[in-house]
């Protein structure tokens, strides 16, 4: 054997995995498929990388199995992942909602992560092109570029397909279904939502943002967010509605609560103290003009609002907290930021990633049916999924 753990994929997982598993003794070689490491932290955060969120904790996650990631999370929090940060002298800031950003650049990210690696001795092999993965009585050989590397641990960290346009690929799963593992369907997540119909008047609106509360979903799947949505020339997007994204399902409605801030009885209200004003014109004190001129066309009360009864102003209202939208689909998987679904968590031992089924395999990061909000929270199941990995290696 000449390595103890080959490592697929040298994203934010594997990168921090091979340090951990690295630092720890163990003779560690990353395959990346790129010609770089760390190509989407390079991205991400508008190249300032979210790379941890302070609040991070199991509710904040989707997965066929919501207590998979505590054991990890618990682990390996945003505050250890800080301390690394500022023992490189990374500056940071905190955005808004526990969100921490580098105030330079991602660069420095990855810039820590091989520091790491180096410092644990990892061989990193870019440019591979993944052939054969075998399994025999003596672990894993792995065929890139025409040579074979063998190991008694495999660890798949090939994230998701989300952004295939930056060589993100399917292969966690062939590899999963190569070993028997099961996979919960992957689907587009944090993604915006398209419409279509009669919700397709909205995308007149292209550019168009406000405040909103969406929710969607029913039961133990559910998701409320407040945040801003923003209108499209295809349909929704905003913080909220990414966020909204990941727990939608075809055919569901997604319910967007416009007057997030007012208390109930707000539209009666306005018309005493304002008999005169319409109902677009007190809209639009809240909201901005275009969205308020459309939503109250939409509702087809015209006129002042003295004009118009209790009842419709307290029906237009409850319809404005729950404004129903039926998006005829997603952006699919190319503007997807993360993949929902994935290799299923059943499969592995939630303390270290490891197979039941195939003691010596593992899976990390976003292949596995673990999936963040947005904010810094897939980066930091990366981290800490890639720690306890680590340390099991
Ligand atoms: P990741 O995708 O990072 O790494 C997988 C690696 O495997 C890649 O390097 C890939 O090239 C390689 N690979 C794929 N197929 C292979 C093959 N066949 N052979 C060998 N290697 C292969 N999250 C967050 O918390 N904060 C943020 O600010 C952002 N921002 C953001 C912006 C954008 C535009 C996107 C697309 C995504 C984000 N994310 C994010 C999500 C975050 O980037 C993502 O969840 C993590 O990178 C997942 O880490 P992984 O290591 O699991 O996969």
């Amino acid at each position: 054997m000449d390595h103890d753990a080959i490592i697929l994929g040298g994203g934010a997982a594997g990168l921090f995995c091979a340090a951990v598993g690295g630092q720890r003794g163990r003779r560690v070689l990353v395959l990346e498929k790129a010609e770089a490491v760390g190509k989407k932290i390079l991205i991400s955060g508008g190249g300032r990388c979210n790379f941890t969120n302070l609040g991070a904790g199991p509710a904040n996650y989707l997965s066929a199995n919501p207590h998979f990631a505590k054991s990890a999370l618990a682990r390996y929090t945003a505050r250890d992942f800080l301390d690394l940060v500022e023992r490189y002298g990374i500056a940071w800031h905190e955005k808004t909602l526990g969100q921490l950003f580098c105030d330079g650049s991602a660069k420095q990210i990855v810039a820590m992560l091989l520091a790491e690696c180096e410092k644990g001795a990892v061989e990193i092999r870019t440019g591979q092109e993944i052939g054969s993965v075998a399994h025999d009585g003596e672990g894993f050989a792995v065929e890139a570029n025409g040579e074979t590397h063998r190991a008694p641990a495999l660890v798949i960290a090939t994230g998701g397909p989300s952004i295939p346009k930056m060589g993100a690929t399917g292969i966690a799963y062939d590899l999963a279904r190569q070993f028997g593992l099961k996979v919960v369907e992957p689907r587009p997540a944090l993604v915006p939502l398209t419409l279509g119909g009669e919700d397709v008047l909205f995308r007149e609106l292209s550019g168009v943002s406000a405040p909103v509360e969406a929710h969607v979903g029913k039961g133990k799947n559910t998701g409320r967010f407040r945040e801003a949505a923003l209108l499209t020339h295809k349909g929704l997007s905003g913080p909220a509605i990414l966020q909204a994204s990941s727990y939608w399902r075809h055919g569901e409605a997604l319910r967007i609560d416009f007057l997030p801030d007012t208390p109930r009885g707000w539209l009666v209200n306005r018309k005493s103290a304002t008999p005169q004003a319409t109902l677009a014109q007190v809209l639009r004190t809240l909201l901005p003009e275009r969205l308020a001129d459309t939503l109250a066309g939409r509702l087809g009360l015209t006129g002042p609002l003295q004009s118009l009864s209790d009842k419709a102003l307290t029906a237009a209202e409850e319809r404005l907290h729950g404004w129903q939208f039926h998006p005829n689909g997603t952006e699919g998987f190319a503007k997807a930021e993360v993949t929902a679904g994935g290799i299923s968590t059943a499969e592995f031992s939630s303390q270290t990633m490891e197979a039941k089924k195939l003691p010596g395999l593992f899976a990390i990061g976003e292949a596995v049916d673990v999936t963040g909000w947005l904010g810094g929270y897939n980066f930091q199941w990366a981290w800490a999924s890639g720690h306890a990995c680590g340390e099991a290696l």
